[in-house]
């Protein structure tokens, strides 16, 4: 990869819905995630292979992995919270999973059951097993910019589980403000202490919410310390049902006008996307509030 050159890695199938109140046909989701791919997305997470009891949204992860239509040089990961998930997963013929902690205890206890030390073993034969297959495999560290029940994290914690999950053998780490609090200078402290306890920043994406509008304004601080990778989730739906406050992920639509203005290529059609937008806008039976959605792109006359 060049230095002009991001990864813009979906997350609209998987966290943009997980948190609707509104139940979303298998169908419908399918169509999102084919739209996505006619875009040029090329990392699509699809669902979670998680409690139906914890997430009932992706209650359907099975049928919707059995019918989705893998396209060459697409990638559809999906959540795996323990050695359950990874034989649903399994079964289902993924070849990408993403385990996922987080940097504060009570969030890690609310979201999964377990401590962020309980996940970290839950977890080591679960990559050990997507290794020995040789899928790709992602790790999550939630509520690396604050926690909704603790407030503050210290960015000592963020670096001790990424820590931890890298030394589990994953490929890439994302790093998630999963309430939608953090400013540029957050975004500074915790990449800048990842990457001096050691990590490359080529092993970084970055997760931003816009629960509060800093989500663009994060990504321009992580773009200029060498971050090329970022979750985003097209009409901007989102939030985990276990970190209360959360609104939606940054809007896929509002990085990639940005991606387009900074002269960084990403292989995705702004246009093609709001095709995709309107799709979710239309099964939820609710307008979307993203500024590109609403906007358009930039129609020079
Ligand atoms: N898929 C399906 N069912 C699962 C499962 C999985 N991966 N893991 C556990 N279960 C079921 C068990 O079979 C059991 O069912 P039963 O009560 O009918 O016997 C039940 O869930 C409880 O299992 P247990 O192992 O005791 O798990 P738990 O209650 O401690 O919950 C998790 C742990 C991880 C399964 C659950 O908290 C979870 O799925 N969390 C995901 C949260 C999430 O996706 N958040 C958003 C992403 S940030
Ligand atoms: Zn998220």
């Amino acid at each position: 990869m060049n230095d002009r050159d991001v990864r813009v890695y979906e997350v609209g199938p998987r966290d943009g819905l997980q948190n609707e109140a509104t139940p979303i046909p298998t169908q419908a989701k399918l169509r999102f995630i084919g739209l996505l791919a006619d875009a040029g997305l090329r990392e699509i997470e699809a669902t979670s292979f998680v409690s139906p009891r914890a997430i009932p949204q992706l209650a359907d992860a099975d049928d919707l992995m059995a019918s989705l239509e893998r396209r060459e040089g697409v990638r559809h990961p999906v959540l795996v919270p323990n050695r359950r998930g990874l034989e649903r997963a399994e079964a289902a013929g993924v070849d990408a999973i993403a385990v996922f902690t987080a940097a504060s205890e009570p969030f890690t206890r609310a979201n999964i059951n377990m401590s962020i030390a309980e996940s970290i073993d839950a977890f080591r034969p679960v990559i050990q097993h997507a290794r020995d297959h040789g899928w790709w495999t992602r790790g999550y560290v939630s509520t690396a910019f604050g926690c909704p029940y603790q407030g503050e994290v210290d960015e000592a914690a963020v670096v001790g589980v990424a820590g931890e999950l890298l030394e589990l053998g994953i490929d890439e780490l994302s790093v998630g403000d999963t309430i939608g609090v953090a400013g540029p200078s957050d975004v500074r402290r915790v990449v800048g202490a990842l990457t001096a306890s050691g990590i490359g920043v080529e092993r970084l994406a970055m997760h931003f919410h816009d629960t509060r509008g800093t989500a663009l304004a994060n990504v321009a601080t992580a773009l200029e310390l060498g971050v090329r990778c970022f979750d985003a989730s097209t009409g901007g739906t989102g939030g985990c049902p276990y970190a209360p406050g959360a609104a939606g992920n940054l809007a896929t639509e509002d990085l990639v006008y940005l991606l387009d203005r900074e002269g960084l290529s990403h292989g995705i059609d702004l246009d093609a996307l709001l095709v995709a937008a309107a799709h979710v806008a239309e099964t939820l039976g609710r307008p979307l509030g993203t500024k590109v959605g609403q906007a358009g792109g930039w129609r020079v006359p």
